[in-house]
């Protein structure tokens, strides 16, 4: 374990949203690229040009006091094809990007898996090919070996459950399946892989700690009644358990498990592959938290799933309902929603941080929060009074939670600078530093920049 390190004040990307040089020294096709250039979409094809002035990016972290940057690996970039074999360029790329967050005195916060998988993979089945977690395990590996005398904490997935849901369920990303017998296959090859990875790590006595991230979204239910307990059981399930309980107890509910094999063929599960996850769980849980789920009991109508990752311009809410298990309210008196319907709910963090540290007992980090609007980005600074208060309300609530016992130790805000959002394109901004995608990429600080930054600095004094 660390000597415990100072609260981490962040921010994080991720490879594809930002890097962009998609397919410069080396680096091969991931299923992103393939899929947004085959369905002519905006894509991550330059998007904020990290790939050549990450030094810039993480120095203007540093003048902003952060003291963690959380990034992410893409494994198409590192690993050229389906027999292992190392891009040193890549390799290469990814150490100078460890090398400046330590001279700039910056953590690197490493996420081994943020959804760009190798295309070589996805011709294979992706995720639903138990051979694709044994060659997750490998470059995990060699990401251990190369990179891991630097780095000291490291995440197996980002948001396993945003991308098997949205790839293999819902179909709206890549591969664009709509299977929910193929989405439990994926959920569960991908837990199995993140617990392997935990094994390789523990086994090859890296340094450091190893945890996964969450898309976490707390349930509330509209009242007190049996039914929406039931129903907040099953959203829960298929919200956070399935991810939280795998990783961090070793154990997939077993209610969840009863529910889907009335209905699904469960039988490729093993109890070797159950042991493997029930012997190597995680040191921390990474929370990205954006909003809570609402629900009430089911009533009719199919399972459907609308999504918000179309465009500001897109007028109809994001709802969930599940046959037979619930249905997500979105029109309750007083909501506070963004420009894409997302509830703006600080309340939710705090008492989702309660209750993950009394289910868990492990560290949290928040490792993202913020909100995505449409900005312009030609006055300097750019006024975002609105994230400010955003950010400084989702702060207050953590710091409420750990007053009340939570362990987190550390905030990771979303985004660093602003960035490619997945099929919304980059006109959804998050960044605390803009980038002016349309002329030369420049990087212009907005106000949120300025407020982390003194925030920072008054934390930091008021820790001494
Ligand atoms: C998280 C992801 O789900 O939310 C990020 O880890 C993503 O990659 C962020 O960008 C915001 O979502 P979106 O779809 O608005 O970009």
């Amino acid at each position: 374990m660390n000597a415990r390190s100072p609260f981490f004040w962040g921010s994080a990307t991720a490879s594809y949203q930002c890097e962009g040089a998609w397919n410069e020294a080396g680096k091969a096709e991931s299923l992103w690229d393939r899929y947004l250039h085959e369905a002519h979409l905006e894509n991550g094809d330059v998007a904020s040009d990290h790939y050549h002035r990450y030094r810039e990016d993480i120095e203007l972290m540093a003048k902003g006091n952060q003291n963690a940057y959380r990034f992410s690996l893409s494994w198409p970039r590192i690993i050229l094809n389906r027999e292992g074999d190392v891009n040193e360029a890549g390799v290469e790329f990814y150490s100078r990007v460890v090398d400046a967050c330590l001279e700039f005195g910056i953590e690197p916060y490493v996420t081994l898996y943020h959804w760009d998988l190798p295309q070589y993979w996805q011709d294979e089945g992706g995720w639903l090919n138990p051979a694709v977690a044994d060659a997750y395990v490998r470059f995990a590996r060699v990401c251990f070996d190369r990179l891991g005398d630097r780095v000291r904490y490291w995440a197996t997935f980002n948001e396993p459950k945003w991308f098997v849901a949205s790839g293999y369920l819902i179909g709206n990303y890549p591969p664009g399946l709509n299977d929910p017998q193929l989405a439990i296959r994926a959920a569960f090859n991908v837990m199995y892989a993140s617990a392997c990875c935990v094994q390789v790590f523990r086994d090859g006595r890296f340094q450091g700690e190893i945890g996964i991230v969450h898309s976490f979204s707390p349930v509330d239910g509209i009242d007190e009644t049996l039914e929406t307990r039931i129903a907040m059981r099953y959203a829960d399930n298929y919200c956070n358990n399935w991810i939280m309980d795998t990783a961090a107890k070793g154990e997939i509910p077993i209610d969840l498990l009863a529910d889907l094999n009335k209905r699904y063929d469960l039988s490729f599960m093993s109890s070797r592959q159950l042991d493997v996850i029930a012997d190597n769980t995680v040191d921390f849980l990474g929370l990205n938290y954006y909003s809570r789920t609402l629900v009430k009991p089911y009533t009719r109508g199919e399972t459907s799933i609308v999504v918000n990752n179309t465009g500001a311009s897109f007028k109809e809410k994001p709802r969930v309902v599940l046959k037979d298990w619930f249905e997500q309210v979105l029109d309750d008196p007083g909501m506070e929603v963004t420009a894409w319907g997302t509830e703006i709910y600080p309340d939710g963090l705090r008492r989702g941080l309660l209750d993950v540290y009394n289910r868990y007992h492990l560290p949290i980090y928040v490792t993202e929060n913020g909100i995505g609007v449409v900005e312009e980005i030609n006055a300097e600074p750019i006024d975002d009074e609105y994230r400010i208060s955003f950010m400084r309300s989702h702060i207050e609530a953590i710091k409420a939670a750990m007053h009340e016992g939570a362990d987190v130790r550390g905030y990771f805000a979303w985004s660093s600078f602003d960035l490619y959002s997945w099929k919304n394109g980059c006109e959804k901004r998050y960044g605390l530093i803009g980038v002016d995608f349309d002329r030369d990429l420049r990087r212009i600080p907005k106000k949120s920049f300025g407020w982390y930054r003194d925030f920072i600095a008054r934390e930091s004094t008021a820790e001494k």
